[in-house]
């Protein structure tokens, strides 16, 4: 695609913003998609629903909502588009066409996946409810439909101690990470059975490397995703979900900051944040980095990638979504 005199103009406000994360060059070829899939949106009345760890040419060029998985499973419930392009991974896609089972949802690459989803099965959920009978089971919303559907309740790292705790129970099976497990059962006084699920990218994370840099770097804020490793939590100053951090440094607009989580973020909150710091571990999700601009641009183009799934699944699946939607942040 050809990075026309009138791309160049009707997307030179996207990349003023974005210009210092992305060279003039690589932009000749961002802006075309972009320009063709922001018209293209318009005239299908779709809504791009991007996840945090997307890359700031699909975060800042494309988006309409970019947020964790929380509120893009919120934001997908209230929608009035007809199409929801889902720029995140499996889990996210299927929670949206959970929500909004009448909506047509997108997803651009349909191997886009997740290490702590795939971690588990329904069938390993029903072994464990036998095991442990009577038990509430609480499942981190990276989890299958198939999972969602064995499950009492959903959390995200957003609200799962608020969850965990709402039930008012001395026990929960809570599911597939463990280390957010762990970060849960350092919250509360709630028995956490946990699963031995870990996110691929958070658990290389390691706490000398946090304390490193912390020498290096007087005055810095470390902020951590509760995906890492306990002691990797433990030695940084704040734990939060990838919006819960985004806000952190809002608010507090820290001269150094390091966020220990998927790289892109540091990134798309650079932008927004130019005043502040950046100290970026450089772990990325070859998960979310599977989605790209001319992905998005051929899924919206040819309304493939469609999420499809029994009504008897959605059914199931979607009360604990929404029982977790209900509890709130
Ligand atoms: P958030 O819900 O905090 O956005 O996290 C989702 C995720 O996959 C983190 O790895
Ligand atoms: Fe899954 Fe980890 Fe990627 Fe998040 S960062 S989508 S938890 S593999």
């Amino acid at each position: 695609m050809d990075f026309t005199p009138e791309i160049k103009r009707a997307t030179r406000s996207i990349y003023e913003k974005v210009q210092k994360k992305i060279p003039e060059i690589e932009w000749a070829t961002h802006a075309p998609y972009i320009y063709k899939i922001n018209k293209l949106k318009k005239e299908k009345n779709a809504v791009i629903l991007a996840h945090n760890y997307q890359t700031p040419e699909i975060y800042h060029g494309i988006s309409d909502f970019s947020a964790d998985s929380l509120a893009l499973a919120v934001e997908a419930a209230k929608t009035k588009a007809d199409i929801i392009v889902m720029c995140g991974v499996h889990f996210m896609a299927e929670t949206a066409k959970l929500m909004s089972p009448k909506k047509k949802v997108l997803l651009p690459d349909m191997q886009a996946g997740c290490s702590l989803s795939s971690s588990i099965t329904g069938e390993d959920v029903r072994k464990l409810k036998k095991q442990y009978p009577g038990v509430p089971v609480v499942s981190y919303i990276n989890t299958s439909a198939e999972v969602k559907a064995e499950t009492d309740v959903c959390c995200t790292s957003a609200n799962a101690v608020k969850i965990v705790e709402s039930l008012n129970v001395k026990k929960v099976i809570f599911l597939p990470d463990d280390f957010l497990a762990k970060y849960v059962a350092s919250q509360t006084d709630t028995e956490i059975i946990s699963w031995k699920g870990t996110c691929e990218v958070h658990e290389q994370f390691k706490d000398e490397e946090i304390n490193e840099i912390r020498k290096a770097n007087p005055g810095i804020k470390i902020i951590a995703h509760p995906e890492c490793p306990p002691d990797v939590i433990q030695a940084s100053d704040f734990a939060g979900s990838t919006s819960g951090m985004i806000k952190y440094v809002k608010d507090n607009q820290p001269e150094k900051v390091m966020m220990v989580t998927e790289c892109s973020m540091s990134d798309n909150v650079q932008i927004d944040n130019p005043n502040v710091e950046f100290i970026r571990p450089c772990n990325l999700c070859p998960h979310m980095k599977r989605i790209t601009l001319p992905k998005i641009l051929n899924c919206l183009e040819n309304e493939s990638n469609e999420l499809v799934m029994d009504d008897q699944t959605i059914a199931k699946a979607r009360k604990s979504v929404e029982r977790m939607t209900e509890i709130g942040r």
